[in-house]
């Protein structure tokens, strides 16, 4: 894998680091708690399997981002602060490591199917308020930075126990303008979880367009609140042939003229509360270029009374 790794620094994963439990393991690694040996401190430890060149570029892209946004001590309190990356040598293989800020609590599809599906208790405004605060204020921050996640969905979401959102996993995110001296800018590809990629991704199918990436992470935001306050998606979800149908029907409205939202409310919708409702329904506008950006939710959600 060579070249673009030579620089990075060297660690011997077992001497460096006391593994302490495997937090979360995904395609393309795992995640342990650990402690850093030398600092006594409670981290987070990415361990990343290198398969391919291509997968080896993404991954460089990703610790480039961590870099770039969100490095410790400038760290932003929605999105995870990284620590250090290196190459570490782990069950007797170099891998491709970073070390995090450790996030005490569960990942809000968890929490939240313990919380909602199995506790019976329906997110109130006052908690739709809070998580959707949190959640819009970090993107208003990436945008600032250029930078999409491109993977937002509730598993990339970490609470801690006195509610606390903090975004995880950049493996996906890239810029959607170029940053000075550095190749990052968003590969042509469609990337994330289907339910919560938005309809301009499928529809573009050359995935040219970085002004997309965006606003696409707002749709993602969109689908994600409007499913833990209603417990079903905006949108026709019995399989991804039928969501996608219905996407691309609404952008199709959309292109005809119509500003059109996926997202229907009734009495018995949640949230309640008629700007918690504007935020979600701007934020899944079919067409891209209609639909909320981050700044201007913050704006919404700073109106909110909820009496
Ligand atoms: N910094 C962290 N602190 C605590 N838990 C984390 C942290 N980062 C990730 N996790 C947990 O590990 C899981 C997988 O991490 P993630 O970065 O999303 O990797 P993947 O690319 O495999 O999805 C997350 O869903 C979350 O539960
Ligand atoms: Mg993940």
């Amino acid at each position: 894998m060579g070249g673009a790794f030579a620089k990075l620094e060297k660690r011997n994963v077992d001497r460096n680091y006391q593994l302490v439990r495997e937090i979360g393991s995904g395609q393309y690694g795992k995640v342990y708690e650990a402690v850093n040996r030398q600092t006594g401190e409670t981290v987070a430890l990415k361990i990343l399997k290198l398969i391919d060149r291509q997968e080896a570029r993404a991954t460089i892209r990703e610790f480039n981002i961590m870099r770039h946004v969100s490095a410790r001590p400038n760290c932003h309190p929605g999105i995870v602060c990284y620590y250090a990356i290196f190459l570490g040598r782990h069950e007797g293989e170099q891998r491709l490591c970073v070390e995090m800020e450790y996030v005490e609590g569960e990942d809000l599809e968890k929490w939240w199917r313990r919380h909602v599906i199995q506790g019976k208790n329906l997110l109130t405004d006052a908690e739709l308020l809070s998580m959707m605060t949190q959640v819009y204020g970090a993107l208003t921050y990436l945008n600032a930075k250029n930078v999409a996640h491109r993977d937002i969905k509730p598993a990339n979401i970490m609470r801690k126990p006195d509610g606390t959102l903090v975004l995880v996993d950049f493996g996906l995110s890239c810029f959607v303008r170029q940053a000075p001296g550095k190749g990052l800018l968003c590969p042509p590809q469609v990337s994330g979880s289907p339910a919560y990629v938005a309809p301009e991704l499928y529809a573009d199918v050359n995935h040219a367009d970085l002004d997309n990436y965006q606003p696409a992470d707002i749709w993602a935001t969109g689908v994600m609140f409007y499913r833990l306050a209603n417990v079903q998606y905006p949108f026709p979800a019995k399989n991804v042939d039928v969501m996608k149908a219905a996407l691309a029907a609404c952008l199709q409205r959309a292109e005809d003229g119509d500003v059109d939202s996926i997202a229907k409310f009734t009495a018995a919708s949640r949230p309640r509360n008629r700007k918690l409702r504007e935020v979600l329904s701007e934020s899944l506008i079919c067409d891209p270029t209609d639909r909320i950006t981050a700044p201007e939710a913050m704006v919404t959600l700073g109106q909110v009374n909820l009496g």
